[in-house]
């Protein structure tokens, strides 16, 4: 690895969000990578480690000595935490620590893959409280009001990705006749949905441009559509014929659910710790599909991205023919897939 390279820590690079980060840093020949993964034997780090410029460091998120070692003569920081195996307090804690270690190491920009924190943009109303979001929006929150002297930090604020039409929550059901059926409890409000594709060149754009992008909360979205919306794009693009029909939470819920009365990090395993504040599935998906689908996170400011990114995929219909998407899964998330070899 050239010496001279400024490096930029990716914590959550094998990850969906992450991967297209490490490549774009990568590529653009300007930064070393250094990614923070708990298995530098896995599939994707080593498909990041033959990257040029990139290597890997293996590490938990949530050992304090682990981010100590990653965050060590780097310029630069790329933190997307995955609540989903920390959970919400665990992802609280870890979120503040980073930064910390970060301002530790005199680390001189730090991102942080920030959500929307969805119970203060929702009014306070408890409704809209659910765990991987809402610890991402106080850290981002708190990340900010320290202020931009001597360390340089910046929001990516993402909401639901395109891609999980492809895995996880929004995959579209193929019936009997061909046609696909999207049943949800969506409302008919607009998703600011995000293509993973355009998420490293938001953060390279960040990196790059830092007098521009200090101190912003840089909500980012390829288009922000209702699901009746997305029905009616996947019809015009495949020629299929894609409906949306919307069923109550409860009706939608324990059909949904991973398995009955599951923990919103259930995918971390039955030996994490859990106790009072942590929230099952359904809790922490009702505010979820609540928030999202009555548009209260449909707050991007398009035009500044297209000034930002002017390349960047400018709709679902652009991504969708881009993708040859045709309604069926494909992996995405690193944790699910990691759950089906299992
Ligand atoms: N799904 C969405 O639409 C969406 C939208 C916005 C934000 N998010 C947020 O994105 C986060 C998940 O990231 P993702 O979507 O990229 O998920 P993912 O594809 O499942 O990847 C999970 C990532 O987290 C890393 N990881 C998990 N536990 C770790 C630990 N203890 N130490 C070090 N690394 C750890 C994994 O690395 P290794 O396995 O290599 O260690 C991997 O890079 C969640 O917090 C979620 O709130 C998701």
């Amino acid at each position: 690895m050239p010496e001279l390279l400024p490096i930029i820590l990716v914590i959550g690079g094998t990850g969906a969000q992450g991967l297209p980060v490490v490549k774009a840093l990568s590529e653009s020949q300007r930064y070393a990578v250094r990614v923070l993964t708990r298995n530098a034997q896995s599939a994707r780090a080593q498909e990041l480690a033959g990257l040029p410029n990139v290597s890997l460091i293996e590490g938990s998120q949530d050992q304090q000595n682990d981010l100590h070692a990653a965050f060590t003569g780097v310029y630069g920081a790329w933190v997307n935490l995955d609540g989903f195996t920390l959970g919400e307090k665990n992802e609280l804690f870890y979120g503040i620590r980073a930064y910390e270690i970060a301002r530790h190491h005199g680390v001189k920009h730090y991102i942080f893959a920030n959500t929307d924190y969805a119970l203060r943009k929702g009014d306070w109303n408890e409704q809209y409280h659910w765990g991987h979001n809402d610890a991402k929006g106080r850290i981002g929150d708190l990340i900010l009001s320290h202020g931009q002297e001597g360390m340089k930090t910046t929001l990516l604020t993402t909401g639901p990705y395109m891609d999980m039409l492809f895995d996880g929550m929004y995959v579209p059901k193929e019936q009997s006749d061909g046609s696909f059926l999207w049943e949800n409890p969506a409302a008919n409000g607009k998703i600011p949905l995000i293509a993973l594709d355009d998420v490293g060149a938001y953060s390279l754009w960040i990196f790059n441009n830092p007098s521009d992008s200090a101190g912003l909360d840089l909500e980012v979205a390829t288009d922000q559509i209702s699901f009746p919306e997305i029905a009616a794009v996947f019809t015009r693009v495949t020629s299929k014929k894609g409906t949306h029909k919307r069923v109550s939470l409860e009706e939608y819920l324990p059909k949904a659910e991973p398995y009955p009365n599951a923990w919103a990090n259930w995918s971390a395993g039955s030996d994490v710790k859990r106790d009072e504040s942590s929230m099952t599935w359904r809790q922490n998906f009702s505010a979820w599909w609540r928030y999202w689908s009555e548009g209260k996170g449909a707050t991007r400011d398009m035009a500044l991205l297209d000034r930002i990114h002017p390349n960047r995929i400018k709709s679902l219909e652009e991504w969708m023919r881009l993708k040859n998407y045709d309604g069926k899964p494909r992996p995405i998330m690193k944790n699910l897939e990691d759950l089906r070899a299992r």
